[in-house]
């Protein structure tokens, strides 16, 4: 695709990589580093007057500093004449702090979305976003915003390399329905149900599964994030106790902060997939498919 330059930021570049392998673009650099005080130095290396620009960069472990540098290398971009701008940010941190949970908190999304919007660039395109309490993004982020989903890749990824014979798909929580409905769908119209979950701190979750039927059942097991892995290993032992069989889990983000994949790969699992919206052991999957013809229908 002419006059359309892609740059990835420091969380970005393998994606940004296959993007513009995809798009058929000139796949352009930036210079990232930090002063020895912490500051962020950025120079985009590109010629970018004029052309249409593709940013990818995931604000994924340690995101504050990946905040710091795609904010202004979006400004950047705009200030150098760049015709159009559009971010891709595969993983958006803080969307789950997307309400006050108790008095005093930062709505730290809402915050988040007030500095892109005063950047007022032309589209932002992300991945499986939660998005369970904001109605309208594009008003609150102030760009024609696409949240794309990886759950379908996931799937493909799932039906070509097992044999789901008399297999079940569960998500661990209410709002992880519209990714098992999405992987249900992908593994030829398989029955679907939810567990139920209750956080009790930032790393320990309850898990309780009432009236679902996977006794003697594959599962596969499907969420947007795997951060600590609780969640993972507390619904894998509730789905075992109702007498599961072989059990897949697979995941958009795998995040996998601290021991979270030495302790899933404890688990015995069939198999333990993500995306590469956050790069790790799991990311065999990747997203770049489909934020590509996304892209398209707006670059066309
Ligand atoms: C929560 O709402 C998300 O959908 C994930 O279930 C959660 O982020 C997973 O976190 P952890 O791996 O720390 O349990």
């Amino acid at each position: 695709m002419k006059d359309v330059v892609v740059l990835g930021g420091s969380s970005g570049e393998h994606l940004a990589v296959r993007i513009a392998e995809l798009l058929g673009s000139e796949l352009g650099e930036i210079e990232v580093k930090q002063f020895p005080d912490g500051e962020t130095y950025i120079r985009i290396l590109a010629d970018v007057s004029g052309k249409r620009v593709v940013y990818v960069n995931s604000l994924q472990r340690g995101p504050n500093s990946l905040i710091v540098e795609t904010l202004y290398t979006l400004d950047a971009l705009k200030d150098l004449g760049a015709r159009e701008v559009y971010a891709v940010i595969p993983y958006m941190a803080y969307a789950r702090q997307d309400e006050r949970f108790n008095p005093g908190e930062a709505v730290s999304i809402f915050s988040l979305a007030k500095l892109f919007r005063a950047l007022s660039i032309d589209g932002i395109y992300t991945v499986d976003m939660h998005l369970h309490r904001i109605t309208d993004p594009t008003k609150l982020f102030g760009a024609k915003f696409h949240n794309l989903t990886g759950v379908r890749e996931l799937g493909k990824y799932v039906k070509s390399n097992y044999s789901l014979d008399n297999a079940v798909v569960i998500g661990p929580d209410e709002e992880a329905e519209q990714w098992a409905k999405i992987m249900a769908e992908e593994l030829g119209g398989l029955e679907y149900s939810v567990l139920e979950k209750k956080r009790i701190s930032a790393e320990e979750v309850v898990i309780e599964a009432r009236g679902i039927g996977v006794s003697g059942k594959n599962v596969v097991l499907v969420d947007d994030i795997i951060s600590t892995g609780g969640t993972v290993v507390e619904s894998v032992k509730a789905l075992r106790k109702l007498g599961a069989r072989e059990i897949i889990v697979a995941c958009v983000h795998p995040l996998l902060v601290g021991r979270a994949y030495p302790r899933l790969l404890r688990l015995g699992l069939k198999d333990l997939i993500g995306t590469d919206t956050v790069l790790s052991p799991i990311s065999k999957v990747s997203v770049a498919p489909a934020i590509v013809e996304a892209l398209r229908k707006t670059l066309a």
